[in-house]
């Protein structure tokens, strides 16, 4: 691999969702238990609570909602839920159940107690949707035989079972679903402390040896997300290993996500191509998605849906009725100066001048 061509460097290493290679590898850096699982703290305790009094209960726990942003841990805390219950879990998603066949196959099948995990529950179709409020509230389905006027809906007993959902867009779940979650989980994004003793845990599992500020730069670059703070670890190790002793230092790990173009706060090249444009071919905006995107030579959904979430996340671009605009914080980071705002009209909008750089011009270019 040539170190130096960017061309030979994954698409997008701080994705949040799993490439082949995470999905390979993250079996083995899984937290067991709910002891292992680090940060959540809120999410955890509530979880321990529910667990622990239907396990003394000898019950079969509540439906459990799981909700946020990929690689925050949601597969990974339907796999602790079923470990601690000691109960088999069964893994399937939304997009796997076009019909309400392929569910009641499932239900069907299920063991008493048994765990099954529904990933990316809003993708289910809406026939399925209708058949697992029944299934989650009085553990009974009807299974329809036969077409037309002369099909027959017999209901099936099922043994009572948790289900596990997952999704990253909870409001996109119809409330009638929502509500029979017993248990609601919102899952943030982890703080950088965090993010380091995720770090630390992983290089210990791989074997990799990691300084403490090796870690903290990776961390600070992981955009509060555990996948990708296990993902870049990967990449800092690789070079570590071939253009240094292996060791991670926090100049071997800056040196490296500089190659990956992973900057010191997890922006990677489209981000900070989008923000460039913003700044020095807008003036900071306002300016519409349209024409952003035309500037930085992507499709409209990529800069809303990849780029700019975070963004607006981080506080760097402000997305408002007439159009994208950076903020002060923006201007700062890519080491820029912001355009004298223009002189405010006296006696309009109390305040102002407090506006970002640019929201004195009108809507030349506002969506
Ligand atoms: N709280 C955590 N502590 C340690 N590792 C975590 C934690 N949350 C996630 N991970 C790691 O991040 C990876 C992605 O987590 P996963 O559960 O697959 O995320 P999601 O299902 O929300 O997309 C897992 O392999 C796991 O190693
Ligand atoms: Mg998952």
């Amino acid at each position: 691999m040539n170190w130096d061509d960017p061309a030979e460097t994954p698409e997008r290493l701080v994705g949040g969702a799993a490439d082949r290679e995470d999905q390979a590898v993250e079996a083995a850096l899984r937290p067991k238990d709910l002891t292992e699982f680090i940060g959540q703290e809120r999410v955890r305790q509530q979880l321990d609570l529910v667990l622990r009094a239907a396990r003394q209960r000898g019950a079969t726990a509540d439906h459990v909602l799981l909700s946020g942003a990929p690689g925050l841990g949601k597969t990974t805390l339907s796999m602790i839920i079923a470990a601690e219950m000691g109960a088999p879990i069964r893994i399937t998603s939304g997009p796997a159940i076009q019909h309400a066949g392929d569910l009641a196959a499932i239900l069907s099948s299920l063991q008493e107690g048994e765990v099954l995990f529904l990933d990316e529950i809003h993708r289910m179709s809406r026939p399925a949707e209708e058949m697992l409020y029944m299934a989650m509230e009085d553990f009974r389905v009807d299974v329809i035989v036969g077409k037309g006027p002369g099909a027959t809906a017999i209901p099936l007993e099922l043994p009572p079972f948790t289900l596990v959902g997952a999704t990253t867009r909870a409001g996109l779940l119809p409330p009638p679903l929502r509500d029979r979650f017993g248990f609601t989980a919102h899952m943030e994004f982890y703080a950088p402390a965090e993010l380091e003793r995720v770090i630390h845990r992983s290089a210990g599992l791989l074997d990799v040896e990691v300084a403490a500020e090796g870690a903290a730069e990776i961390a600070g670059r992981s955009r509060g997300t555990p996948r990708i703070a296990n993902r870049l670890l990967r990449r800092v190790r690789d070079y570590a290993q071939v253009r240094a002793d292996g060791v991670i230092t926090r100049e071997i790990a800056a040196q490296a996500l500089e190659v990956y173009e992973v900057d010191g706060r997890g922006l990677d090249r489209l981000d900070l191509a989008v923000l460039r444009a913003l700044l020095t071919l807008f003036g900071g905006g306002p300016v519409g998605l349209s024409t952003l995107a035309v500037a930085v030579g992507e499709e409209r959904e990529t800069v809303e849906e990849v780029a700019e979430p975070f963004l607006v996340r981080e506080g760097l671009l402000a997305r408002t009725p007439r159009g994208r605009v950076a903020t002060p914080a923006a201007w700062a980071h890519l080491g820029l100066v912001a355009p004298q705002t223009p002189p405010q009209p006296q006696g309009f909008g109390a305040g102002g001048g407090t506006g970002a750089p640019g929201t004195g011009q009108t809507g030349l270019f506002g969506s």
